[in-house]
């Protein structure tokens, strides 16, 4: 009885912090979600810019899978009314583009072609090629640069 009163009250937890997040908390989530991607991608490049036989393929792999599993997470549910830099309470670099229903095409576009590119590279460092990780390193490097460069505001020195 009491532990399945936890249980139901646990869910009951879980259920509205994926419901019904307040704005500041999705600017939170969807920046920790960023510079936990960014953490790994590092790890890689340090990997891929290490001699062959310095090449630590499982540490590479579980980096991968960490991008992998953040960008299939469905952050697009982060970008929630008052989000962007012009309304949240909150340091956001979300520019309005983002959320403007005239750019959504693109804005999936892009969006489409990072979880594809993160996907790939998840498969390819499987494999283990320390060469063809970096290659495809690269490519999803330019997947982000390509949302950043649209979407995201600069950062003001
Ligand atoms: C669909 C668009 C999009 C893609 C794809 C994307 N980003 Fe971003 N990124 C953003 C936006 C928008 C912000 C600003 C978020 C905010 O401040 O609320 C951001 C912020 C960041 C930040 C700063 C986080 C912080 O703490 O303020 C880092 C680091 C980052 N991205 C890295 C990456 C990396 C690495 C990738 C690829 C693996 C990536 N991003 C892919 C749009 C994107």
């Amino acid at each position: 009885m009491k532990s399945s009163l936890f249980v139901l009250s646990a869910l009951l937890l879980v259920g509205s912090a994926s419901a019904q997040l307040k704005p500041e908390e999705m600017i939170q989530f969807r920046q920790a979600g960023y510079k936990t991607m960014a953490w790994n991608m590092g790890k890689i490049k340090a990997q891929t810019d290490a001699p062959a036989d310095k090449f630590d393929k499982t540490l590479t792999l579980n980096a991968a899978l960490a991008i992998k599993g953040v960008a299939n997470s469905g952050m697009g549910a982060l970008y929630g009314p008052g989000t962007d830099t012009k309304t949240a309470s909150i340091k956001t670099r979300a520019l309005p583009d983002l959320f403007d229903p005239k750019n959504f095409d693109e804005r999936n576009k892009i969006g489409k072609n990072f979880g594809e590119q993160a996907n790939k590279l998840a498969d390819v460092a499987a494999g283990g090629d320390q060469k063809a990780i970096q290659a495809q390193f690269g490519e999803l490097g330019k997947a982000c640069k390509a949302c950043h460069d649209k979407f995201r505001e600069e950062e003001k020195k």
